[in-house]
């Protein structure tokens, strides 16, 4: 491997988060009501804060750590209605309305950052781009066929080809033209002054931790303190609060690995996805007056698989059969939820709950399903209907009695992965500085991570979500659970996912 690999030496980042600053709004520090309370500020919930703010409602956005750091700032932002191979299986499972909804709303989400960005004068490194999906496989030759004719059937403007602009021979591959990309970060913070700007009101490092239902909704942050409002939307990525909706039994997390690249040779242009698996995604940025080729791909559910550091060194090996690479100055992961059918979930969270939105599960299309989403919901709130509402409608599933036996076969797996924790570890010596063990503590698994200066961090490695065991994240240094995607710093505490509650310390629950 060649040693231009700089980013291996530091802890990943991405470069969206290197470059550009952080934000530093307040901690909420008394009690608020609201006409509408955002619990989560990426691209979805702030989104939807500029829109309602636009309608004149007293808009708040709650936010655990800072705005634009979660997954919208790990991402690999593509905008596109190109969703890899989606439309051909819409239309057969869903039927041509609902999948003419899905890309009617994902087209319309490209127009309407586009119009924002011109409107707004936002200087976000926003291009024109084709979007293509290639396949070096004769075997989806025939499904990136179909997937040309279903996306121009629903009006996209998709063209079959045998060729790409990229550096290797593909058996197939399918363009949408008109697609775009952007610096998802610039992008969102342009829009979080806008809100500010015009008195919306942001609070940072203010987790919501409790919620209760009724007129107005409740949300308890971890500080203590109350924030009632009229309307409530759960932006959280996973749904904060989830109400009778069953939201972690009814998606899977799963984990994908970027690497920015410098390279001798310019890149051709275009945005680029694998139809099969490893996954391979490749586009580019603007970087220091040249450029940075962003290749992503490696996916696998959050908590399962190989070590997850051999991911970075896949992409790396792929990018030096394909590039003359001079320099790898950035790498970063990150996951998305994927629904059942992998239409996100955008609406009321359930039947029962007429005050509370959420938007979730966009299967790593998030930049158009979460502008679409925020859109919709603005619909909701203000309009009380959307045309996208049938196909991203969460209750979708409610009464569908093969999903029920799906929530109740899950509920059994995780009850089994949580007893399958009280097995006793394997016996293990301390680990070595910049590594970590399991072992068994008195009351369970204790998970040991010992830093570089050779200090050690114990945590009890029962997920507070529902008591699965988590396992270690060697690349990303944090413990990551395979149930439903929450996961922990080596110190215990939370960095996404379900869980509202941090690790409890294992140094008194571990005997070396
Ligand atoms: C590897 C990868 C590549 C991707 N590439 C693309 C792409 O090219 N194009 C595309 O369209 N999509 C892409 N996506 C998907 C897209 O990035 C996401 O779907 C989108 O960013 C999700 O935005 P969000 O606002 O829902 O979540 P986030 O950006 O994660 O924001 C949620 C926020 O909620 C906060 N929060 C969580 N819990 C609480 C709580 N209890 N209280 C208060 N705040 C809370 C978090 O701190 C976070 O800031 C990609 C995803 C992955 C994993
Ligand atoms: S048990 Fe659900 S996220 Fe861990």
């Amino acid at each position: 491997m060649s040693n231009k690999i700089d980013a291996f030496a530091t802890p990943p980042q991405p470069y969206w988060m290197a470059s550009t600053g952080s934000t530093d709004y307040p901690a909420l520090e008394e009690d608020i009501k609201v006409d509408v309370a955002i619990v989560g500020g990426g691209l979805v919930g702030i989104t939807a804060a500029y829109l309602l703010k636009g309608e004149n409602l007293d808009v708040a956005v709650i936010e655990a750590d800072r705005i634009g750091q979660g997954t919208t700032g790990h991402t690999t932002a593509k905008i596109t209605s190109q969703h890899s191979l989606i439309y051909d299986k819409l239309i057969k499972h869903l039927g041509r309305e609902r999948a003419r909804q899905y890309a009617e709303a994902n087209e319309y989400a490209i127009f309407f950052i586009e119009k924002l960005v011109k409107q707004k004068k936002i200087d976000c490194d926003f291009s024109h781009q084709a979007a293509y999906v290639y396949t070096q496989q004769d075997q989806y030759v025939k499904q990136i066929e179909d997937e040309a004719k279903a996306a121009a059937s629903l009006g996209i403007r998709a063209h079959y080809l045998e060729q790409i602009p990229l550096p290797f021979d593909v058996k197939a591959a399918v363009r949408f033209d008109n697609q775009a990309q952007f610096h998802p970060r610039k992008y969102l913070l342009a829009l979080t002054e806008d809100i500010t700007g015009r008195g919306g009101r942001i609070f940072e490092q203010t987790r919501a931790v409790d919620f209760r239902e009724g007129d107005p909704f409740t949300i308890i942050t971890e500080g203590g303190h109350k924030v009632r409002a009229e309307r409530v939307i759960m932006a959280s990525h996973f749904p904060a609060y989830g109400g009778s909706g069953y939201y972690f039994a009814r998606m899977y997390p799963e984990r994908s690995y970027a690497i920015a690249i410098t390279a001798e040779e310019k890149f051709s242009g275009g945005m680029y996805i694998t139809a099969e698996s490893p996954g391979r995604s490749l586009r580019s940025t603007p970087y220091q007056g040249s450029e940075l080729i962003i290749i992503s791909g490696e996916h696998h559910k959050t908590g399962q698989g190989p070590p997850t550091e051999s991911h970075y060194l896949n992409l790396a090996r792929f990018a030096e059969q394909t590039f003359t690479v001079t320099g790898m100055p950035f790498r970063w992961s990150t996951q998305d939820y994927t629904t059942l059918d992998e239409v996100p979930y955008v609406g009321r969270l359930t039947s029962k709950s007429p005050n509370v939105y959420v938007a979730t599960g966009f299967r790593k299309w998030g930049m158009t399903n979460g502008t679409a989403a925020a859109i919709l919901l603005r619909d909701l709130i203000v309009k009380g209907k959307s045309p996208w509402e049938e196909v991203y409608n969460p209750a979708r599933f409610e009464a569908d009695p093969m999903v029920k036996k799906f929530i109740t076969a899950n509920l059994d797996v995780v009850k089994q992965m949580a007893a399958g924790k009280l097995k006793k570890a394997p016996a293990a010596a301390e680990p070595a500085p910049g590594e970590a063990a399991v072992v068994s503590g008195k009351e369970g698994k204790v998970g040991l991570y010992k830093d570089k200066e050779g200090r050690l961090h114990a945590v009890d490695l029962t997920c507070p979500h529902m008591g699965c065991e988590l396992a270690w994240n060697g690349a990303e240094l944090s413990w990551d659970c395979p149930c439903h995607g929450s996961r922990f710093t080596y110190e215990g505490d939370i960095i996404e996912g379900p869980a509202l509650k941090p690790l409890r310390a294992g140094g008194d629950k571990f005997n070396p």
